[in-house]
């Protein structure tokens, strides 16, 4: 007989058990409340797209697309791809739903799984979770100002403190196809230093070199011409308008040269923010502004702005101080003694919950002792016990695991004075 095979998560996906998941519908939570407030909307487009889709709005010769899609055919033959990232699909819904016609711009945001064939490492999966929001339709620098101002507010919410941007202009597809020609002659000369992945991208997209880990190429980039110093005058105002408005606000950035992304439609503004808790180059979060965006897909010309925050990066550097609570517990744990108590814990926990107090019963168990231990290893502060005595005098006895304190309440005013002690 074969041997029963133990299923496993598919290498590079994981669960997220009761505490981790908890964690990030918490996250989530803050993430449409803070974003309702500066008007943006919840867009949810599907998992799977057109995989010419993500060729063509991110770009052929992006590692994304040239490595780590998931691509398959349907049964039809139609090649499809599990999305790697959310702006493309957004900028379809754009034209499909003729966005354009709405007020403008349109300000949405998404979150919900992504996915990227990967190597798998600490805070980089094979699925992951994106939490993102796009501003489309504005080609002016106070969009990218609000949405920064944003983003930041989102993170301070969660406790984070301190962060910096790191920001840079890429400019307009003018200015780095200037770019790209002067550092293609910087570089010429210094082909022998450079590895195999840096001389193909001298032909093919010089800009990506400036991305790369390897030490003695990034010392060579520090000599080269700044991208920076060659953008147009539109690229170079809407830049100067950024950066001032960022200081009106008080927002702390970093210029970034080597700051060029890995998705081939950014133009101008582009930002990431990184976290000393995750590997050296991982990013929490990036984004940008892409005008040529829409085009390429075959609308007009429309220009947006987005960011992608790593959800599962995002919960794995949380900051002590963060309200985002690991493990939630359920406060109140009413236990019944005894067979009459048995059947009206039951009654009293659905008391609880009418109320909105989070409550669990504790039913079929041994001994009272027994289940005092369930309800502390459940991580429940309040217990309230109901036996024989407590149903003739009608009271319920709450107990305090936290103070070691315990009083009896009126039956009548079980409920009132729940209430009053979690909230207090
Ligand atoms: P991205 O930089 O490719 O940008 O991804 C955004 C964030 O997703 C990264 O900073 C990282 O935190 C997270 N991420 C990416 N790959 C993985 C992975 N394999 N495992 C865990 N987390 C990962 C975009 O996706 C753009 N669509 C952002 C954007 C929106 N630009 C404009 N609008």
């Amino acid at each position: 007989m074969a041997a029963t095979r133990r299923f496993q998560t598919v290498k590079g996906m994981r669960d997220l058990l009761p505490g981790e998941a908890g964690a990030f519908a918490q996250v989530e939570q803050t993430a449409r409340r803070v974003f309702s407030l500066y008007g943006y909307r919840e867009v949810r487009t599907p998992v799977v797209e057109d995989t010419d889709l993500f060729v063509r709005g991110v770009g052929e010769g992006s590692e994304i697309v040239g490595k780590q899609m998931y691509t398959f055919d349907d049964k039809k033959g139609r090649s499809l791809t599990l999305r790697p990232e959310g702006t493309a699909a957004v900028a379809r819904a754009y034209l499909q739903h003729d966005m354009s016609a709405w007020p403008q711009p349109v300000k949405v945001f998404y979150m919900g799984p992504y996915f990227r064939y990967e190597r798998p490492q600490a805070g980089r999966y094979r699925q992951f979770s994106q939490i993102g929001a796009e501003v489309i339709g504005d080609p002016g620098p106070h969009s990218d100002v609000e949405l920064l101002v944003m983003l930041l507010r989102f993170l301070s919410e969660l406790g984070f403190e301190d962060l910096v941007v790191g920001l840079n202009s890429v400019g307009d597809p003018e200015c780095r196809q200037r770019y790209s020609k002067r550092l293609r002659d910087y570089l010429e000369p210094h082909r022998d230093e450079l590895g195999g992945d840096s001389l193909r991208r001298l032909e093919t997209n010089p800009l990506r070199i400036l991305d790369t880990k390897v030490p003695a190429e990034r010392l060579l980039l520090e000599g080269a011409p700044r991208l920076r110093e060659v953008l147009g005058d539109p690229a170079r105002r809407h830049f100067e308008v950024v950066r001032g408005q960022l200081e009106r606000f008080g927002v702390a950035y970093r210029i970034d040269d080597g700051l060029v992304r890995g998705l081939d439609y950014y133009t101008r503004t582009v930002f990431e923010i990184t976290s000393g808790g995750l590997g050296a180059h991982d990013a929490i979060l990036g984004g940008g502004r892409y005008d040529g965006l829409i085009g390429e897909l075959g609308g007009p010309v429309v220009p947006g702005i987005g960011f992608a925050i790593g959800e599962d990066r995002l919960v794995d550097v949380l900051p002590a101080s963060s309200p985002v609570r690991v493990d939630e517990t359920t406060p109140v744990c009413v236990i019944g003694v005894g067979d009459a108590g048995l059947d009206v814990a039951p009654e009293l926990a659905e008391e609880l919950r009418a109320s909105r107090v989070p409550a669990i019963s504790e039913s079929a168990i041994g001994t009272l002792k027994a289940g005092l231990r369930k309800a502390g290893r459940r991580g429940c502060r309040w217990i309230a016990l109901i036996g024989e005595d407590e149903l003739a005098a009608g009271t319920v006895v709450l107990r305090d695991f936290e103070n070691s304190s315990q009083e009896t309440i009126r039956r009548d005013e079980f409920v009132a004075t729940v209430k009053a002690r979690i909230s207090a």
